[in-house]
């Protein structure tokens, strides 16, 4: 049990709100489950409906009404709703039905919600801080009821999704994941705080929408911007010096930045790089199951090199580096080809972030003509193209490969580079196969694939609950690393046999609670742990876990 579960079900009636208030705190209200005996101790009496019901009881009712609704938008109003009524009561529906509801709380539903945030808006979550609240920022983040926050999500809404600027409206991102980072991996949602950073919009529409809630002026950017988000930053050191600061949803440009001015500063990590990064390490790990090989001696081609490919890039190469390989020999293991072919040394103008994996070869124009060169072990798509991995490149990695790696990860599914049908028919049914968007299960050769999908939540909830437990002081890609193998060592040999290299979501919990404990052992090897290393680390990771169940009040 959490500290804050333990001060919880130990309070005296006295401390807590009563009647009506007690009804509008959404970390203490249970509706029509208090019990006779809290009614009659916390001034309830009259202001319920007589029959108390269980808490399956409850469960039945919300999924029903969440059924009847006509499109996902309304069952995302009337899920938050709830949330904001009795989040208990939330996270036993989400954590029970996580298939289901995971893309209504999150992505693409919470796309649609963002869009419309100001004519959906029924009451605020979490902390609006713009720009007109420089110079104060710490009073604001005092204002927060709970001065132990444990995990905030912070976005400034400038590319939300593939949805681009959405403004204030981008509030929806910060409160979607912090949803899954309770719901996954059981971290208590009252140490959690969504955060919204609101420095203008470049959204005309919202310029003119007069239900638009966020400030009416363009961007702040430059200096000016930098400074913002470092007095926030600081800000949050102050009034809470033990939280994991996730940036979320930030342009490229200021996404890179950011996470290199802060990582080794404060505890923080970019979900969109490192977490991308983790679960594709887990992929090729799971794949290795299959294949029988050691990391450090795949050789990787990755089409495309931006934010993605690169990331993974980096992850891949710490990975092999931890298996006894050096950082050269590593990066020599991965190759890149980007819209103007494969990245070699004696390209010109080559990107910064691009110049360590830029290997003594011949120039190659086109995808197929670097297979051949290169004959590599793994193809990973991380370059927005849809139908890159055609016939020809997929039967040239089966020609190299008995069984050959190929990850689609390009999102939308329009993006994706193959199918996952067309990478197991073109390979024969031996494609180890991974995509960005989910694929329906399919049929090849005569057997049955269900293709496994590449979903950060396998990754970020585990990994802040192992930071939380650990207090640890910064995250590291050993961490990630550590995360990803567990990841994959929780696939089991019948997801395996039916292609899918992720474990099944509905089992988050348990993979969070392994991922978590990884993670928190890696914290406090590599020295990076404020808390007090016990004799048994996976059952302080198992304590730190909320659980959705309604504590006794009286
Ligand atoms: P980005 O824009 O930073 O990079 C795209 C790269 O593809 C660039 O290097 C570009 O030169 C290259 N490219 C473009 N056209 C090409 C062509 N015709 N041939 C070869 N290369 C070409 O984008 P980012 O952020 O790296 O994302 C890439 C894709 O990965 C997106 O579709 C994104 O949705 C997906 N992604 C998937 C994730 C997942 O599966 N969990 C997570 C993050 C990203």
């Amino acid at each position: 049990m959490s500290e804050a579960n333990k001060v919880q079900s130990t309070a005296s009636t006295a401390a807590l709100p009563h009647g009506e208030a007690l009804l509008h705190d959404p970390l203490l209200n249970k509706g029509t489950a208090f019990t006779r005996a809290e009614r009659d101790a916390l001034g309830l009496r009259g202001l319920l409906p007589p029959h108390v019901h269980t808490m399956e009881e409850q469960v039945a009712r919300v999924l029903d009404n969440h059924r009847n609704k006509n499109t996902d938008l309304e069952r995302y109003i009337h899920l938050s709703s709830l949330q904001d009524r009795n989040e208990t009561l939330f996270y036993r529906v989400v954590a029970e039905h996580i298939e289901e509801l995971m893309p209504i709380i999150y992505t693409p539903t919470v796309g649609q919600a963002c869009q419309q945030w100001g004519h959906l808006f029924r009451r605020a979550r979490g902390l609006y801080i713009s720009w007109e609240d420089r110079g104060r920022i710490a009073e604001a983040l005092k204002n927060w009821p709970n001065p132990d926050v444990r995990v905030i999500v912070v976005t400034d809404g400038e590319r939300i999704l593939g949805l681009g600027d959405q403004g204030v409206g981008g509030m929806g991102i910060p409160v979607g994941k912090l949803s899954l980072y309770t719901a996954c991996a059981g971290i208590d949602p009252a140490t959690t705080l969504p955060v919204m950073l609101d420095v203008g919009t470049e959204n005309e529409g919202y310029l003119k929408d007069p239900l638009y809630m966020g400030l009416r002026q363009r961007r702040v950017r430059g200096a000016e911007y930098d400074a913002f988000v470092a007095e926030f930053i600081e800000a949050v050191q102050q009034v809470f010096p033990k939280v994991l600061l996730q940036f979320e949803d930030f342009a490229n440009l200021n996404a890179f930045r950011l996470l290199e001015q802060w990582r080794h500063r404060i505890c923080t990590f970019n979900d969109d790089m490192q977490g991308t990064a983790a679960v594709t390490l887990a992929g090729l790990f799971s794949a290795l199951r299959l294949t029988g090989g050691k990391l450090r001696d795949q050789k990787i081609l990755f089409l495309g090199a931006g934010e993605a490919g690169v990331g993974i890039g980096d992850l891949i190469v710490s990975a092999m580096v931890d298996e006894g390989a050096t950082v050269e020999e590593a990066r020599k293991r991965c190759w890149f080809v980007d819209s103007q072919g494969l990245v070699v040394k004696s390209r010109q103008g080559l990107a910064e972030h691009k110049l360590h994996y830029a290997h003594d070869a011949a120039p190659a124009k086109d995808l197929l003509t670097a297979i051949e060169q290169l004959k590599p072990t793994a193809l990973i798509g991380v370059s927005t193209v849809s139908r890159a991995f055609n016939q020809a490149v997929v039967e040239a990695m089966s020609r190299l490969n008995a069984r050959p790696i190929v990850f689609a990860l390009s999102n939308p599914t329009s993006k994706s580079e193959c199918t996952a049908e067309e990478a197991y028919r073109w390979s024969k049914g031996q494609a180890i196969f991974a995509s960005g968007s989910p694929f329906p299960p399919c049929v090849v050769e005569g057997k049955a694939f269900v293709p496994g999908q590449g979903n950060n939540s396998y990754i970020f909830p585990g990994v802040g609950l192992g930071v939380v437990a650990s207090e640890a002081k910064h995250v590291t890609d050993r961490m990630f690393s550590a995360a990803a193998r567990t990841l994959a060592s929780l696939v089991l040999p019948t997801d395996l046999e039916m292609g899918r290299i992720y474990p099944a979501l509905t089992r988050i919990r348990e993979v969070s609670l392994a991922i978590g404990t990884a993670v928190a052992e890696m914290a406090f090897k590599e020295g990076l742990a404020r808390a007090k290393k016990p004799a048994d680390v996976a059952a302080l990771v198992k304590a730190t876990m909320w659980e959705p169940r309604y504590r006794t009040l009286a």
